[in-house]
């Protein structure tokens, strides 16, 4: 079997190419990626054939699809503050981008996996998200979203491309540095938690969410591609766990050995209370997979940080955080 990966040279792309390339069926991985947050580092001792370039190019993308049995498409724009900043960019790369990939597929029909958001649900009041909510983004990154799956699944039906949309919660694991200003939560927490510095939460820290280790993701995807998987509508890539922020900086505390201060700043526009997977279609799909527990991908987590800091010390947060309401110690 030979994979094609775009964006995987980003932080789920690279954690699962490891996992590709350790499996005997697996022929050959290609990575197409452009660099623009990934990083090649992210991709040393694994064994791929890497091409830098955008999935914006349509020559470069028929090429690399016309040799794949499957695709792994994971290049985006990320994160809800880039989207605000410049919506028109995160079409462009989410929705426009994944429609290019979708056309060059359709020549050769590979198996197309996508990768969706659970930003898709928005401010849907369930406190389970399942996957037959209305969807209600919140932001153009969650609107891109909408588009992306919307498209896979429509191609799907339209030409008969077998596809699957995975919606991803928050994952988290080794790899997702801290070193921008839209870092997500677990990596900027563990960063600054390793050098001793406050920890910093967006409004009162009673907002939940489902944090997904990595590798469980890439289990899932590793096995969706074996089997090749499809659905008719797009599947939670999350196993229904509820971890408030306030939680999650105190395992990660038990983890360290010791107290983690937390300066606590204004909400953020577009933030999500409550995002919590209904896991029962993942679970019929994928019985068999055992998500990683919140302190084993912790300490995963922190393990990779401490050899980053030697190796890649670019991966730690090293910006000036916005300015403090208040400072709570050891809370
Ligand atoms: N990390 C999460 O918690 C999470 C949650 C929901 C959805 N997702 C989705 O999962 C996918 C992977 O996310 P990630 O966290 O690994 O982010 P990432 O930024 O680490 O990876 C994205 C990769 O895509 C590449 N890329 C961006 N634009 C490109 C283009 N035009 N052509 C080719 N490559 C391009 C980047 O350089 C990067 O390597 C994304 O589609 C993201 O929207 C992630």
């Amino acid at each position: 079997m030979r994979v094609l990966v775009t964006g995987g040279a980003g932080f789920i792309g690279a954690n699962l190419c490891r996992a590709l390339t350790a499996r005997e069926e697996v022929e050959k991985v290609t990575v197409l990626d452009d660099l623009s947050t990934g990083n090649l580092a992210n991709l040393d001792g694994v064994e791929v054939d890497f091409v830098k370039g955008s999935i914006l190019e349509d020559d470069l993308l028929a090429t690399l699809v016309a040799d794949a049995g499957a695709v792994v498409h994971l290049a985006a724009r990320p994160s809800v503050p880039r989207s605000l900043e410049d919506p028109l960019a995160s079409h462009t790369v989410n929705a426009t981008g994944t429609l290019n990939l979708l056309e060059a597929c359709r020549a050769t029909k590979p198996h197309v996996i996508v990768a969706s958001s659970s930003s898709v649900y928005g401010d849907a009041q369930e406190p389970h998200k399942h996957e037959d909510l209305p969807l209600r983004p919140l932001s153009p990154y969650g609107a891109s979203k909408v588009a992306t799956e919307a498209y896979a699944l429509a191609y799907g039906r339209s030409f008969s491309l077998p596809v699957l949309a995975f919606r991803f919660f928050n994952v988290y694991g080794p790899l997702q540095s801290a070193d921008h200003a839209y870092a997500a939560v677990v990596p900027t927490f563990v960063s600054m938690a390793l050098r001793g510095r406050p920890v910093p939460i967006y409004g009162d820290g009673n907002q939940a969410r489902d944090f997904t280790y990595v590798g469980s993701v890439a289990e899932v995807l590793v096995e969706a591609i074996n089997r090749m998987a499809t659905n008719t509508k797009p599947v939670n890539l999350a196993f229904g766990t509820r971890v408030t922020l306030r939680h999650l900086k105190d395992v990660l505390s038990e983890v360290l050995g010791r107290p983690i201060e937390v300066t606590f700043l204004p909400p953020r526009i577009g933030d999500i209370r409550e995002s919590q997977a209904s896991p029962h279609l993942l679970r019929h799909l994928f019985p068999t997979v055992r998500p990683v527990q919140l302190d084993e991908g912790l300490r995963a987590t922190v393990a990779w940080f401490e050899q980053a800091a030697v190796s890649r010390p670019s991966a730690h947060v090293d910006l000036p955080l916005p300015p403090t309401n208040k400072t709570f110690p050891h809370m």
